[in-house]
């Protein structure tokens, strides 16, 4: 087997002019993260000595989305070829395989990529493997002219001749180089083709020329599609999203139905986990074991303990701890708040920079007043405490353990344990008053 140290160089440069956005097209998101960071998981899979990322300019968001990785600046966008070139400041005295990844064909799994890195480094020792995939539609591709002994070459599709078009075999952009002749094959590329770039691509027919040998494998089309407008991205995302389900449903969740639930990549279910129609996890959801989630709940940046019941219609913004069978019902919105365990927030609720202590009760209709227009404020309500209906608690305020507060109270000052408060207009009460007025005002009326 030949050397086994491994670069990886990450092509990101390109605007992505289809996608008809002023984000760079590797920071969309798929599943909630960017799509450079789905590969840069993957490829982190692979221990690789060193990486560096090709960006464009002004793009600093993808300087900052990829650090501690090293990026390199293509000034100018001549192409996958030139693109690669950029990186040979970083690689220079690099020798071992070289592997290039396009930014935008984020699913791809780190088992292709190993298939891939053996063939490199098989007995046929060619300079470069392509990853191929045979996609429903061949569309715009390169395509791989394959013959007896091997790969010979890539033909980009508008470069192409009818023949070559016909060829299903698609280049996903993913290869494999041998570091000794990578900038020798980089050096040769030229921009003489229909777009006038530099293309990666003609390593292979560069390394055939000099008598070296060229291979393929074939990877799943699922993994290799490329994103290159919001359509693909949407075909993409609904590849991971069927991904992230079956993964959810195999660790012991029950989705009664899995089309209707969106995922992030780090959403985490526990066992028995039973999950209804309509509910989207957004980044950084943990939950634990036996929870239910009833229909068209949004969670983001929460935690959720074993048998807590949740929804229909609930919120949870980030910094929202649900205690162990707390229960959060329907149009309630908890953030950066702590419910504790057994609490229950059952109806149209607004608790924020909050603690709900254990076994307390908010009824239908309470607001944490957190904020004046410059600061947050705390709330905290004690174990047991009941919390009437319609009541405003004005942060920042403290509620004691166990205490009551009477319903539509506006709460500004601390409630001590045990205690009742209520502060609202008191009832008053005129005996027959409406019947007067009544038969004063029918006679007015003659
Ligand atoms: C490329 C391949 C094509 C393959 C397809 C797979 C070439 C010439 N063509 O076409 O054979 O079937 O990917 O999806 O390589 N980039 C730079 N600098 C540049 C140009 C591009 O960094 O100057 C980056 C882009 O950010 C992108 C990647 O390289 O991540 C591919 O570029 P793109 O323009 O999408 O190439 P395709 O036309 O899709
Ligand atoms: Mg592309």
């Amino acid at each position: 087997m030949a050397s086994s140290k491994l670069a990886v160089i990450l092509l990101a440069a390109g605007m992505g002019t289809r996608m008809k956005s002023a984000l760079p097209k590797v920071m969309h998101p798929i599943a909630g993260r960017p799509m450079i960071s789905h590969l840069l998981d993957t490829v982190s899979g692979l221990s690789p000595d060193r990486m560096v990322v090709v960006v464009g300019p002004e793009m600093e968001r993808i300087t900052q989305a990829v650090a501690p990785i090293p990026t390199v600046v293509q000034a100018e966008r001549l192409g996958t070829g030139h693109a690669v070139a950029q990186a040979r400041e970083v690689l220079r005295d690099f020798d071992g395989d070289v592997l290039v990844l396009y930014g935008d064909t984020p699913l791809i799994a780190r088992a292709t990529l190993e298939r891939l890195l053996a063939e490199r480094r098989g007995p046929h020792d060619p300079a470069v493997v392509v990853l191929g995939f045979k996609p429903d539609d061949p569309g715009h591709y390169g395509r791989l002219v394959v013959g007896a002994e091997g790969l010979k070459a890539i033909v980009e599709y508008r470069d192409a001749n009818h023949e070559q078009r016909d060829i299903r075999l698609c280049n996903s952009g993913v290869l494999a180089i041998d570091g000794k002749r990578l900038w020798s094959l980089i050096d040769r590329i030229d921009n003489k083709n229909a777009k006038g770039e530099y293309y990666l691509t003609d390593v292979v027919a560069l390394a055939r020329s000099d008598g070296a040998n060229c291979r393929h494998v074939e990877g799943a089309p699922m993994e290799l599609l490329g994103v290159n407008s919001r359509s693909e991205q949407a075909v993409a995302e609904a590849v991971v999203q069927n991904l992230l389900r079956e993964r959810a449903m195999e660790a012991g969740a029950t989705l009664i139905d899995p089309q209707s639930v969106w995922f992030s990549w780090d959403t985490r279910l526990g066992k028995d986990v039973t999950v209804w129609p309509h509910v989207v996890f957004g980044p950084g959801v943990v939950v634990g074991d036996t929870v239910e989630i009833k229909g068209f709940c949004h969670f983001e940046g929460c935690t959720i303990a074993d048998g807590a019941v949740l929804g229909p219609f609930a919120r949870l913004r980030p910094g929202a701890d649900i205690g162990e069978a707390a229960h959060i019902g329907n149009f309630v919105e908890v953030k950066k708040a702590v419910v504790e365990t057994g609490a229950k927030i059952n109806h149209l609720t607004y608790i924020g920079d909050a603690r709900v202590g254990a076994g307390a009760n908010v009824g239908a209709g309470t607001i944490t007043c957190n904020y004046d227009g410059f600061h947050k404020s705390f709330t905290d309500i004690g174990k047991g405490a009941f919390i009437g209906s319609n009541s405003a608690l004005v942060a920042p305020v403290r509620i004691g353990d166990g205490a009551v507060i009477g319903a539509g109270s506006v709460i500004t000052k601390e409630v001590t344990p045990g205690a009742l408060a209520v502060a609202r207009g008191s009832q008053m009460e005129l005996a027959g008053w409406a019947d007067r007025f009544r038969a004063q005002n029918a006679v007015k009326k003659d």
